[in-house]
């Protein structure tokens, strides 16, 4: 094969930064001839003669080179319509942009305060105005304003917008859509989070049910596009696979594991033993202890025998710590269970050994499991409401190592909110973890808004999930982040349709938070070089490759790889990796 004038760029040569705010032009009349006019519509959509409403194409008052849009309203309020560019259409466009950028100069000789609002409209439709109120435009000086834009579905190509007083005049100029540009394209498979955490060995694990897992719907391929991971959501528990005793339905959790083997997906088991989702017949039984150390151990070795070698790592028990307990390192814990408050049918009826021993017949059926206990409210190392249960939990788990028990981790659910959860705090917990030799890992991930439609909460949503993210990329012992569900409204939270808390959107449309994940896994990937260690493994592969711009579009479909060299110069991906084209 002839050797191609390729060189693979890793980070100590380059270095990306992706996210960034980028502007879109959508107008800005310096390319228009002066005197070109522009329609004018009144609030119900009819359009007005320029006696009463005009915009017209001048020359810019302060400007030598440039045009401006020179606005006159008389007695109705009205609106000037302005063709949106590339053919976009209202949804197309509010969906890929955010805010809106303008600028507005009022000439000497109007009322100094500019009361009133501003509205912007998508098409025609009335309905899908973004209000603007108070907006700040003292007569005599450019006023540069810019606003969030509200998502429309629609198809109107243009956009009105005005303002909701009468008798004034002003000059409009550059108009923009600004938005975040994150350089890729998360519907390329090369671009995901997976392509990037498959690449430094990091997990980035979902929580599916079988009736997702269909790879000709959206939400499928959404799955296994940008997860490297899936775990049961109900499938493996207890109440689904021994729905009686001693009898065993593997048929959700197999529907799982298939789709997993298919996409080259690791699969995380959850969970053996758990005071919740344990069938009916368990807690009705009436079973002395040793009945129910007998049940939980036939359970384990059905369960993890059944997908021995399948099924990387076990939730092996799951919430057996009691709530609520204030306690620092060296000061025991509380379990869940009598004395506590709280039930938990093995703890009440076994006592603290259901635990030790769960653990060592997990070992037993699967000796490569990797081995958690899971817990919620345990990620924050200090202060913060959950410090005690992370230490109960953490002396629990040294005492179980320290006793030879197989258990090679803890399992931090996770269940927060944007409020709630502080980055440095979870970090603090890693490595407290790592520095009694246990992988500290986060399970079951949700991040819940408070203030969800605000654009601040999203954004910091966004920040911190990247943290977490980050953390995952740093530390040996953290090689796994998995969220609670794929898209906002399909979360086991309530009114997660508001609260916002996962990476997806209910259109399964990539949120920023996703966006932020991928932007982490992928600095990593690019700074461990391991672009190139992977060329060699991917040079068999087709002849005809795809060429992508660093902004994830598509430049060149199934190209002959031997001609990539007759592209213009400039770095592009391809086969998964950047490559520099000399
Ligand atoms: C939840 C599931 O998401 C729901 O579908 C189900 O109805 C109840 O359980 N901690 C755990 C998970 O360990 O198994 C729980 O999952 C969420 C809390």
């Amino acid at each position: 094969m002839k050797k191609l004038l390729l060189i693979v760029v890793s980070l100590l040569t380059f270095s990306f930064t992706f996210a960034a705010e980028k502007k879109k032009k959508i107008e800005d009349f310096d390319k228009i001839e002066i005197g070109t006019t522009f329609k004018m519509y009144n609030s119900n959509g009819v359009e007005l003669d320029p006696s009463v409403a005009s915009a017209t194409v001048i020359k810019d008052p302060n400007y030598e080179y440039g045009n401006v849009l020179h606005v006159k309203v008389g007695n109705v309020k009205s609106y000037v319509e302005i063709e949106m560019p590339d053919n976009l259409t209202a949804s197309q466009a509010s969906s890929k942009y955010e805010k809106l950028k303008f600028l507005i100069f009022r000439p000497e000789g109007q009322p100094d305060r500019f009361q009133g609002e501003f509205s912007l409209w998508f098409g025609s439709a009335h309905s899908t105005t973004t209000t603007f109120a108070n907006i700040n435009a003292p007569v005599g000086k450019e006023a540069n304003l810019t606003y969030n834009i509200n998502k429309v579905s629609g198809y109107g190509k243009t956009i009105r917008f005005g303002f909701s007083v009468k008798n004034v005049e002003f000059y409009l100029d550059d108009i923009y859509f600004l938005y975040t540009d994150y350089g890729y394209d998360y519907t390329d498979p090369l671009q995901t989070a997976r392509y990037h955490a498959d690449l430094i060995g990091k997990n980035l694990g979902v929580c599916v049910s079988p009736n997702q897992l269909s790879e000709t719907s959206r939400e499928g391929q959404t799955i296994y596009r940008n997860f490297n991971m899936v775990v049961g959501e109900n499938a493996m528990k207890f109440d689904a696979t021994e729905p009686s005793r001693n009898n065993f339905n593997f048929n959700a959790g197999d529907q799982i594991v298939n789709f997993a083997m298919r996409h080259d997906m690791e699969v995380r088991g959850h969970t053996l033993a758990w005071h919740s989702q344990t069938s009916q017949w368990v807690h009705n039984g009436n079973y002395s202890k040793e009945e129910m150390l007998a049940i939980l151990k036939n359970h384990i070795f059905k369960v993890v025998g059944h997908w021995k070698g399948k099924i990387t790592e076990w939730d092996v028990v799951n919430e057996v710590m009691a709530e609520n307990q204030g306690r620092g390192v060296g000061q025991g814990y509380q379990l869940r269970g009598k004395g506590s408050g709280q039930e938990s049918v093995w703890y009440d009826r076994c006592g603290e050994e259901f635990i030790d021993s769960a653990f060592v017949w997990a070992h037993q059926a699967d000796p490569d499991a990797i081995l958690y206990i899971n817990d919620y409210n345990i990620g924050h190392w200090d202060n913060h409401y959950e410090s005690g249960k992370t230490h109960a939990i953490y002396n629990l788990a040294k005492r179980l190592k320290e006793d030879g028990i197989p258990i090679h981790g803890v399992g931090m659910q996770m269940h927060t909110s944007v409020e709630g959860l502080n980055v440095a705090s979870i970090e603090r917990t890693v490595r407290e973890f790592e520095k009694i030799g246990l992988k500290c890992i986060i399970t079951e991930l949700d991040m819940a808004g408070k203030n969800p439609s605000g654009t601040m909460e999203q954004a910091t949503q966004a920040t911190k999930y990247a943290g977490l993210a980050d953390i995952i990329c740093r530390y040996d012992n953290a090689p796994t982040m998995v969220v609670w569900g794929i898209a906002d409204n399909k979360s086991w939270l309530e009114n997660s349709e508001q609260t916002k808390p996962l990476l997806f959107d209910p259109t399964l449309a990539a949120k920023k938070s996703y966006l932020k994940v991928v932007d982490t896994f992928e600095k990593y990937a690019t700074a461990a070089g391991v672009d190139s260690e992977i060329e060699e493994d991917m040079e068999p592969a087709s002849k005809y490759v795809d060429v992508y711009n660093l902004m994830g579009q598509k430049v060149a479909s199934q190209m002959l790889r031997e001609d990539v060299e007759t592209l213009p110069a400039g770095l592009y991906i391809i086969g998964g990796k950047k490559v520099y084209i000399r």
